[in-house]
């Protein structure tokens, strides 16, 4: 996902619905047909759900923990190597808020609006990799039928070796507890904010301009409440309680 989104996302188009930069579309037809070898690994997330912490967790657990060939080079360029998927779903206002600063920060992404415009066009799904909520519960659904392990972001933040040690039972790797330490140190917001492989300060700032808000912003659980009026808040959560009324799929808001 990164790899593309390195380049141009101002042109838009649409594949069944879904928004997405128009060289993707141009191409769609091959990314359609892609085939992942048996042992492939596929990172899915929706876009600031924590696709960037995974990428390091999981190059940590494949590197045993040294820290030194995880800096080998930044994160798009570095492709772990086995065949399941692994999804990371974060809770949906945590996520627009994320997302929203990313297109301000980005200047290779539409531009978003004010903060309610962009809401809206959250809440519409007509924002750049499309509807939020089919993503997750279109992912939630797929695990029924494929071998994939469902994170959460929350999680991820409420116990960090207790879901390094699932991605470790799924990867079927065994680490020691010494090198277990390691990544999850490695892996903190602090520690992958300073590090210039990780936090996207790689790129020029005409592209990323971390002055207005940068990639690794608050990697926190609950900033919507620094975002949501009362009004907006009441709004969002009755459309967000039609859209996901028939999953079994549910998110902590906070922590
Ligand atoms: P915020 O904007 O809320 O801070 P992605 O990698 O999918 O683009 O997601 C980026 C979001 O994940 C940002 O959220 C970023 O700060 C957060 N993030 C990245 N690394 C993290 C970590 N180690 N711990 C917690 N959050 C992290």
């Amino acid at each position: 996902q990164y790899t593309m989104a390195l380049g141009k996302m101002k042109d838009l188009n649409e594949v069944g619905g879904v928004l997405l930069p128009k060289r993707v579309c141009d191409r769609w037809d091959q990314i359609w047909n892609f085939r992942a070898r048996p042992d492939d690994l596929l990172i899915a997330t929706y876009a600031k759900a924590g696709t960037t912490w995974i990428q390091e967790i999981v190059d940590m657990i494949q590197h045993d923990g040294d820290t030194e060939k995880c800096k080998r080079a930044t994160t798009y360029l570095r492709h772990p190597f086995i065949e399941w998927i692994i999804y990371v779903a974060r809770n949906a206002k945590d996520n627009l808020v994320s997302y929203y600063h990313f297109h301000r920060m980005n200047k290779n992404m539409p531009a978003p609006g004010t903060w309610e415009e962009f809401l809206e066009k959250f809440m519409a799904g007509q924002v750049l990799w499309g509807c939020w909520y089919d993503h997750v519960k279109g992912w939630w659904d797929a695990k029924e039928n494929h071998c994939i392990l469902y994170l959460f972001y929350e999680d991820l933040k409420e116990d960090p070796k207790r879901e390094i040690q699932k991605v470790l039972q799924f990867l079927e790797k065994d680490l020691e507890n010494v090198v277990l330490d390691k990544i999850i140190h490695h892996t903190t917001f602090e520690i992958m904010k300073d590090n210039p492989m990780a936090n996207y300060t790689f790129q020029p700032p005409a592209v990323m301009d971390h002055s207005i808000s940068p990639f690794m912003r608050k990697g926190t659980v609950g900033d919507w409440k620094n975002h949501f009026t009362v009004a907006q808040n009441e709004k969002f959560d009755e459309d967000y309680r039609k859209k996901m009324s028939r999953t079994s799929l549910t998110f902590r808001m906070e922590l």
